[in-house]
C-alpha cells in the first residue's frame, strides 16, 4: 500500500487562510474542483453556530452552552456540483443566504474568540480530511487545524479591495448594504480575528503569502496550484 494511504494524517491538505473578503471561498472551491478534492469552508461552521445560537437564544457569553451546541449541531456543507458556492444546511433547513450576511459574520467572529467553541469545532473540521485530499479555508487552518499540511497559503488584499469584493458579492445575492458600512464591519472583524488570544489570524513562515489585490480569481488559483505537486504525497507531512 502506498505510504500516503496509511493514515488519515497523510491525506493531503492545502490550507488557505486570510482575512474576510480576500477571496478565500471562491479560490478554494476552484482549487478543489481542479484537483478533484473535498472542500472545507470553516467560517461556515462559525457562522452556522451564530445562527443556531440565535435560534436558541443562547447569549454570546454562554461559553459552555455554545461549545455544546457547536459539537452537537447538525450541519451539512454541500459544495455545488460546479463548485461555484457551498450550500449550508442546519438541521434540515437551508441557511445559506442568512449565513452570508455581515450580521451573521460579526456574531460568528465574537463566538470564535471563545476557546471552548474553537475546541468543539476542531475535530469537526478535521473530519473533513478524506481521500483524495482536502482544500480547507479559514483563519487558523494552517496554524491549528492542519498544522502539518504540505501546502499552506495565506491570502491578503487591501481592506478597500476586500470591502469592494464583499460589496459586489452581497449585491449579487440581493443583500442591501453600503460600501462604507462594509468597510467598518470588515475592519472591526479583522481586528478581532487578528488580536484574539486563541488561534489568531496570522501568516507564519511556512505559508506562501499571495496578495490578491488586483489579481483575478483564475490567477490566484493558478498561483496556488503552482505550489502543489503530487510529490507531496510521498513526503512525510
Ligand atoms: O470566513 P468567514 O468570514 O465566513 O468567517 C466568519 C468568522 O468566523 C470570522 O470572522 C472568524 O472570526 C471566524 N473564523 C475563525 N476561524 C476560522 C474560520 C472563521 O475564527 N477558521
Amino acid at each position: 500500500m502506498p505510504k500516503y494511504m496509511n493514515t488519515t494524517t497523510t491525506i493531503p491538505v492545502i490550507t488557505i487562510d486570510g482575512p474576510s473578503g480576500v477571496g478565500k471561498g471562491a479560490v478554494s472551491l476552484r482549487v478543489a474542483h481542479h484537483l478533484g478534492w473535498h472542500t472545507l469552508d470553516s467560517g461556515a461552521l462559525y457562522r452556522v453556530l451564530a445562527i443556531a445560537s440565535t435560534q436558541r437564544a443562547i447569549a454570546a457569553n454562554q461559553e459552555t452552552a455554545l461549545a455544546n451546541l457547536a459539537s452537537q449541531m447538525e450541519v451539512q456543507l454541500i459544495a455545488l456540483p460546479d463548485f461555484s458556492d457551498t450550500r449550508v444546511i442546519l438541521a434540515n433547513s437551508e441557511v445559506t443566504a442568512e449565513l452570508r450576511t455581515e450580521t451573521c459574520g460579526q456574531l460568528a467572529s465574537q463566538l470564535a474568540t471563545l476557546p471552548a467553541v474553537r475546541q468543539a469545532l476542531l475535530e469537526r473540521q478535521r473530519a473533513f480530511r478524506k481521500p483524495p485530499g482536502l482544500v480547507a479555508e479559514g483563519r487558523d487552518l494552517g496554524t491549528v487545524v492542519f498544522p502539518t499540511a504540505p501546502v499552506k497559503i495565506f491570502l491578503t488584499a487591501s481592506v478597500e479591495a476586500r470591502a469592494q469584493r464583499r460589496y459586489h458579492q452581497l449585491q449579487q445575492k440581493g443583500i442591501a448594504v453600503t460600501l462604507e458600512h462594509l468597510l467598518n464591519e470588515i475592519t472591526q472583524r479583522d481586528q478581532r480575528d487578528r488580536t484574539r488570544q486563541v488561534a489568531p489570524l496570522i501568516a507564519t513562515s511556512d505559508m506562501v503569502v499571495i496578495d490578491t489585490t488586483g489579481l483575478s480569481i483564475e490567477k490566484v488559483v493558478a498561483l496556488i496550484l503552482n505550489n502543489w505537486s503530487p510529490k507531496h504525497l510521498l513526503a512525510p507531512n
